[in-house]
This record gives C-alpha cells, structure tokens and sequence, in this order.
C-alpha cells in the first residue's frame, strides 16, 4: 500500500507523540529519547499523573502531558504517534490518530480481535496513512539468521517453537481465559511466517490447564497449522513449567529437505546440514529500537515496512483459528476466521468510508498478501 510520505532526518527529526504509560510505553519513551531520529513531543495517558511520572522518571519534567494522544499530537505539532495501549484502545486511538493526518507505530496485538484490525487497514488504506504495527521479535538478528538459513534447507517439512515458562505475573493475565495464546503466542507465530516466508492455512490446537497451574485460564496449548506448500510449524507452550526454562524467544527447530536448523532463541542460530554455509543473513534492526528505525525509513523513502498493517494482520488471525480450534476442537480454516471477522468489520463499522473500503474488497486474503510479499531490510 503506498502511504504518505514526511521528509526527516536526523537533522530534522520526526516528531512524534505516545500513548500509553504502562510498562511498555515507559520502554518506548526510552527508545524514542534515545533516537537521533525521532523527537519526544509529549505522552499522553488516561491517567494523566501516570503520564506526569513516566516523563520525570525519564528526565523529562517539561515534556507535555495529556490524556488524548490525538489532541496533544496537534497542541505540540507532532508528526507521528505511536500506540502503546492496552489492546482495546488500539483500534480508537490509531483509527484517530489516522483521520488526524498521523501515521501510526503501534505495539502489538494489532488490534483485540481480527475485526477491529481489519478496520484499521482499510482506516489507513482511506486516510492514505502508514500504519506499522512493532512486532519487536521480529526485529531479532538471530532469527533473521535462522531466517537465511532456512532458505538453504530445501522443502522445509515441520518448524517446531518450545516454549516453557514459570511466570507469576499477578493482575489480568492471571484471569485471562488464554493467556498463554492471547498474550504471548502471537510472537512466536509472526515469526513462523516471517521464517517460512509463508501464510497459514488451516489451525489444530488443544489448549489446557495443569493441575497445578496458578493461571485461572489455559495456560498451556499445543498447536498444529499447515503453512502454505505444506510445511507444518508446531507450537508447544505453558507459562506455568519450573525448570529448565527456554528463552523468551522459546527453542526453535527448523526441520528441511537437507538439513536442519536449531536457535536456543538466545544465542546465534546452529545449521546441521549437508550444504553451503553460505553469506550470512543477518539484520541490523533489533528489537523495539528496530522497528523506529524501520518506520522512520518507510516515512522518508515510501517503502512499505515490514509489519505494515496488512501484512502483520495474519499473525493475530494465527491467534484466533487457534483459540477457535481450542473450543471447537477441530481443524479451523484461516480463510474462515478471515471472512467471519470481515463480515463482523461490515456489520460494525460505524465510519461510512472505512466501511466502503471494506465492502470493495473482494478476498481478505488476497487483500492482506498486497501485490507483492514485504521483505525486511
Ligand atoms: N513487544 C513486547 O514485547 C510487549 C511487551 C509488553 C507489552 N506489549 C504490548 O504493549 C501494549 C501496552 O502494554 P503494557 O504492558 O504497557 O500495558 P499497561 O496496562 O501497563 O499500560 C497501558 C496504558 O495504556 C493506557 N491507556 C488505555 N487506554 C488509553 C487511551 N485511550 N489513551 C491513552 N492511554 C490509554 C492505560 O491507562 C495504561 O496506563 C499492549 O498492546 C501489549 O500487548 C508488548
């Protein structure tokens, strides 16, 4: 999708508001103070004495404060937002912000469900506004080098994620019915497709909770999805498994026609196979510092980013036709969950020209993939 463009620079940077205070958006106004390219113009939170305090506790006592980002992006001048609020104020306030002229970084999930984020694509297809969701992990070198190491493997038959955890988080994931699908997989299946460089089909997945579980919803899940061309990626997981606990990024085995691959997800992915080493694909972006830099290039040049919201929305439907499949017990269709949520987007929507946008599209499918597959840089 081509999106205006703003020229920026180091010597001018672009000047950007954020919304939300939490925990994450305390590590965005981190980054964002850290980066030559970007200048903070203030942070806005419905708790404006949390906004106040993130400010202070960053060094920034006259960064300006408010408790609409929207507004506050247009009191300072800002030129772009970024969005790191709960879940369901994502949709309000980038639709919003959209519609204001600002384009939007925003944290993930994309939106609470498949739906609302259907919404905001064709928000950003209206407003002719970039809309980038940070995917961080897939801004990881490591896994950008498993990612060049798997193209040398051949067919790839199973791509397997084991991620085993013991958390005590405390507060709403602890209540949450799938905290384990809902808040953390979404990671780990973005960056399943970002590997095989290729989309879902069809979703198994048999969600549970231990016995001696602390969570008060499922806080393991196995899951099977067929990925286009057959390949079949395994997803193992449980927030509540003392011992011998894998990296955040969970242990990754990548299983091909002539060899295979292995990433600990902390630690330089190893290759056991029969072929060239080859150049090594790396990638300079890492983490949330990586997904500014990648933004603030796709607004200077026009190129379309890595997590632009058509692309990333696949990876939040991985997440719905898994916990579809957990209550239905059956094999899911991704094509399903894609039309039912564009249906539910037509039925909701109450802008009239984001739901014209929705109505002229034909397949879902066809709509998110774009005319051509977004590669990293
Ligand atoms: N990439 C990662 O590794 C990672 C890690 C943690 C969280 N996240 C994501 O970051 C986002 C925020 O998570 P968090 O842990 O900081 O949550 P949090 O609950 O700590 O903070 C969210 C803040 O948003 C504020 N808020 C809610 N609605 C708002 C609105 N309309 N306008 C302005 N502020 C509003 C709340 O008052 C709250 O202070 C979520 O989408 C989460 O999934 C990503």
């Amino acid at each position: 999708m081509s999106f205006r463009t703003i020229p920026c620079s180091p010597a001018d940077p672009l000047r950007v508001v954020i919304a939300g205070a939490g925990g994450m958006g305390r590590a965005w106004l981190a980054t964002v103070a850290d980066s030559p390219e970007v200048t903070l113009a203030g942070i806005a939170d419905l708790d404006v004495a949390l906004a106040r305090d993130a400010a202070d506790a960053a060094g920034l006592p006259d960064l300006p404060v408010g408790t609409d980002a929207v507004a506050l992006a247009r009191q300072t001048g800002a030129q772009a937002l970024i969005n790191v609020t709960i879940p369901e104020a994502h949709h309000p306030v980038t639709t919003a912000a959209l519609f204001a002229g600002l384009p939007v970084l925003g944290e993930k999930p994309v939106a609470e469900n498949v739906s609302r984020a259907l919404s905001m694509a064709a928000a950003a297809e209206v407003t002719g506004e970039l809309f980038m969701v940070s995917q961080s992990r897939r801004w990881n070198p490591q896994l950008a080098a498993l990612r060049g190491m798997t193209a040398r493997l051949g067919a790839i038959g199973t791509v397997s994620t084991a991620f085993f955890r013991s958390e005590r988080f405390g507060g709403f994931r602890d209540l949450m019915p799938y905290p384990l699908l809902v808040d953390m997989a979404i990671h780990a299946f973005d960056s399943a497709r970002f590997l095989l460089r290729a989309e879902p089909v069809t979703a198994y997945c048999q969600s549970y909770n231990p016995p001696w579980s602390w969570f008060a919803g499922d806080a393991n899940a196995t899951v099977v999805f067929e990925m286009e061309g057959g390949t079949r990626y395994v997803y193992n997981g449980s927030w509540c498994s003392p011992g011998d606990i894998t990296s955040w990024n969970g242990t990754w085995r990548v299983s091909g026609e002539r060899g295979t691959a292995l990433w600990d997800g902390d630690h330089e992915p190893v290759l056991d196979a029969e072929v060239a080493a080859g150049e090594a694909a790396g990638s300079s972006y890492s983490g949330i510092a990586g997904a500014l830099q990648v933004f603030v290039r796709a607004l200077r040049t026009g190129e379309p980013p890595s997590g632009e919201v058509h692309e990333n929305v696949m990876s939040l439907a991985m997440v719905e036709a898994a916990v579809r499949s957990a209550t239905s017990g059956r094999v899911e269709r991704l094509d399903d969950v894609l039309e039912r949520a564009h249906a539910q987007a037509l039925g909701e929507e109450t802008r009239a020209d984001v739901r014209n946008a929705l109505a002229g599209w034909t397949s879902v499918r066809d709509v998110l993939a774009g005319p051509e597959r977004v590669e990293t840089g």
